[in-house]
Order: structure tokens, then C-alpha cells, then sequence
């Protein structure tokens, strides 16, 4: 492991770059977060250094912003970035397209472009599995990309192919475009996790709201051809998505080129699976309804994990149980924070 390289996790304040923060920490990098805070807070670059008990660097800029990107490439000799920085909302991405393809292509070609500037030649891409469109699970690597059903899933698809011609336009460049099935959970220590500012439109995070009295959880669709009816995805511990982040960035040590790269477990668990799951360990009931089919929506996905494990040495190690564990233990401290915050 090569310690004491200075990494940029651009969008690093968001969900899973919060999470990648503390497992770079703990591997022995050190990190400087860019983000323009649109879906986050300075507050959970502060709680990562209290889990790592580390000191990282914060930027609040737009990645799209080339002069404040070279200014923070001035000051910091990075060894490689990490890209977290988009929108993600998929309903928002087909209301919003231009806003959609604004910001995360022009995330991606900004950061590509000062890291030409600056001689840094290793990138680590958020990817999403939304590229593989309706590609038959196990799916692996190979599967077709394209056919995706909205804007968010096109700006994955395109920057993947911006990077890809950029690293043919560069020899010694080296990319892995990590493609997240879904990710949920928690850090355990229970002080970061998924705070989305607007509601959220995954389901853990619903689950979440229902469990703790917001609006009852809608399952959308109990009629497709799965065991249960509902539908069936590879929910993956944000956590061990984070320490993929780890693995990928010392496989572009000595890779080059750009390789796409599944994270999931490999394994299907179906809506009702996973609301199952989330009362048992939590002791809690989620109050839900069986709702229409969600336009867009296909009825199973999960990944083909055999290349992470085969070129990164990477595997899932958490559970089911451990990501409702997490999930529900976030929200509960936020809950209970608030109130002494309020002085309750
Ligand atoms: P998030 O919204 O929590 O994090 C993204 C971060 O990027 C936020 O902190 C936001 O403020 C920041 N950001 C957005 N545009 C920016 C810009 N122009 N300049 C600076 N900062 C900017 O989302 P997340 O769940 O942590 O996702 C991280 C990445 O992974 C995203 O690119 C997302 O599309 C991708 N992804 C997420 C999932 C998922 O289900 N969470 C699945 C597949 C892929
Ligand atoms: C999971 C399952 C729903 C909400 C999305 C994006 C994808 C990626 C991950 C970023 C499905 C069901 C959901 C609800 C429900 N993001 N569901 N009630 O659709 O697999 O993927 O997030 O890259 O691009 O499309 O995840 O969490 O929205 O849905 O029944 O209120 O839960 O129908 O079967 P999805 P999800």
C-alpha cells in the first residue's frame, strides 16, 4: 500500500464519497474533498475527519470551474482523482435534461482537462450500472452499454466515453470507470451516511422515512416475474463500495488505459426482501402499500462481481442485515443530534 499520496475526491462531501474519504484515510492517503455542497454539507467533511481521526483538505468549488479546479491543482500535488460529482436524481435528470448534461459532463471534461494541465494521469470514475440498460443479470462487463432509459443514465454512458477517448489519446493515462449496482447503509460508526437535501428517490432511504413516521413506502409493481412479485436489485454496503474505491485506485498504479469495472455482490434481494430485512433487525415496522409499476423501472438487476474480485481482489464482506442495520442507525443518531442541537 502507498502511503502519503494526496488524493481528490471530487464531489467528495456526497454519500459515498464521504465513505471513500474514511477508507483512503484509514489505507493511509491523504484527501482533499472538491464539492460545490448542491447535495451535501460541510458537516459531513468534519465528521469524516472524526471517524479517521485525520485532518483532509475541503474546496468548496464547482469542478466545473477550471480556474478554481487549477487553483486547487496549484496547491496540491495530486496523485490521482476520484469523480463523485454529479446530479443523480433519475425523475429530475428526464425534467431537468440540460441541467443534467451540463453539470456531470462538464464535471468530467473539467477534471480531465486540468489533470492534463498538471500531468496527473490516474482517474477513478462513478460510474452506474444504469449503463448496462436492460442487459440480463448476472451482467457483467461485457454486456452492451447504452439503451439507457433517462438524461442521468446518458451522462454516465458518455462520460464513460469520454474517458475511455481520452485514455486511447494518452498513453500511461488509467481510468476504471467503477459501475455501482446499489449502494446503501451506513458507516457504522453511525456519523456519516446517505443525506440527500431534496427527497430522496431510492428505496433504502424511503425505507428509512417510513420506519421513522414519514409517508408510507409505496412497493412499485408486485407483478413481476421474480419469486415475490417485486423487484429484485444487488444492494451493495456503501462501505465495501468505499473500499473498492481503495482497490481501484492502486490498480491504476501500474494499469493504464480505461477498465469498466462492476461493484455489486453478485446476489439479488427483492423490494420485499429488503423491507423484511430492515424490521427484523431494527425491531421496527415500515408501514408500506402496493403501488403501480414505476415507468422505467425493469424487474431484476444484479451484477457479475467476478472482475472486481479478479483484477481488483475486491468482494462485498457486508450483508443485507448490516446495511438496514446501518442505514437505521444513521438516521437515529441525525434524529437524536437534532434534538440536542435544538437544545431537546
Ligand atoms: P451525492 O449527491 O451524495 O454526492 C455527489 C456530490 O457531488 C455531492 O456532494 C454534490 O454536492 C457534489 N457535486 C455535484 N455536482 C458538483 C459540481 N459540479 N461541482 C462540485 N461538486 C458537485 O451522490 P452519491 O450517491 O454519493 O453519488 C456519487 C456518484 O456516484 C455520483 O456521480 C452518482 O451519479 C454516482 N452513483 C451513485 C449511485 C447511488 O445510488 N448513490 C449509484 C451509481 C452511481
Ligand atoms: C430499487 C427497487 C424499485 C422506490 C436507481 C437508478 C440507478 C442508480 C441506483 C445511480 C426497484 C423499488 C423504489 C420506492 C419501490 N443510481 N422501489 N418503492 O431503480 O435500481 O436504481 O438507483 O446511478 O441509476 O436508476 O434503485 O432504489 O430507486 O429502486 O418499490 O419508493 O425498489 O421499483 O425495484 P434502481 P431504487
Amino acid at each position: 500500500m502507498k502511503k502519503n499520496e494526496t488524493i481528490l475526491l471530487a464531489g467528495g462531501a456526497g454519500f459515498i464519497g464521504t465513505h471513500t474519504a474514511v477508507a483512503l484515510l484509514e489505507a493511509g492517503y491523504d484527501v482533499v474533498v472538491a464539492d460545490n455542497l448542491c447535495n451535501s454539507g460541510e458537516a459531513a467533511v468534519h465528521a469524516v475527519e472524526e471517524i479517521a481521526g485525520k485532518r483532509i483538505g475541503f474546496a468548496h468549488i464547482d469542478v466545473c470551474d477550471a480556474q478554481a479546479l487549477d487553483a486547487l491543482f496549484c496547491a496540491h500535488a495530486f496523485a490521482a482523482v476520484v469523480h463523485f460529482a454529479g446530479l443523480k436524481a433519475v425523475g429530475e435528470s428526464v425534467a431537468q435534461p440540460l441541467r443534467y448534461y451540463r453539470n456531470n459532463l462538464d464535471a468530467t471534461m473539467a477534471l480531465l482537462e486540468c489533470m492534463e494541465r498538471h500531468g496527473v494521469g490516474r482517474f477513478v470514475f462513478s460510474s452506474s450500472a444504469t449503463v448496462y440498460g436492460e442487459a440480463r443479470p448476472p451482467i457483467a462487463e461485457t454486456a452492451p452499454v447504452g439503451h439507457c432509459s433517462n438524461p442521468y443514465g446518458w451522462t454516465k454512458f458518455m462520460s464513460e466515453q469520454i474517458i475511455r477517448d481520452y485514455a486511447a489519446a494518452h498513453a500511461g493515462f488509467s481510468a476504471v470507470l467503477l459501475r455501482y449496482f446499489n449502494p446503501v447503509g451506513a458507516h457504522e460508526s453511525g456519523r456519516i451516511g446517505e443525506n440527500p437535501k431534496d427527497r430522496p428517490n431510492n428505496l433504502m432511504p424511503l425505507i428509512v422515512n417510513a420506519a421513522f413516521g414519514g409517508e408510507t413506502l409505496r412497493v412499485f409493481g408486485n407483478d413481476y416475474d421474480t419469486p415475490d412479485g417485486t423487484g429484485v436489485r444487488d444492494y451493495l454496503h456503501v462501505s465495501d463500495l468505499a473500499e473498492g474505491h481503495v482497490a481501484a485506485l492502486d490498480y491504476t498504479r501500474t494499469h493504464a488505459g480505461a477498465e469498466p469495472i462492476n461493484l455489486g455482490t453478485g446476489r439479488g434481494t427483492s423490494v420485499l426482501e429488503l423491507i423484511g430485512a430492515y424490521e427484523r433487525v431494527n425491531g421496527v415496522r415500515v408501514p408500506c402499500e402496493t403501488a403501480p409499476r414505476r415507468p422505467g423501472d425493469i424487474a431484476v438487476c444484479f451484477a457479475d462481481a467476478h472482475k472486481a474480485a479478479d483484477v481488483l481482489g475486491w468482494k462485498a464482506k457486508r450483508g443485507v442485515e448490516e446495511m438496514c442495520r446501518s442505514a437505521h442507525r444513521y438516521r437515529a443518531m441525525a434524529q437524536g443530534k437534532e434534538r440536542t442541537d435544538d437544545g431537546a
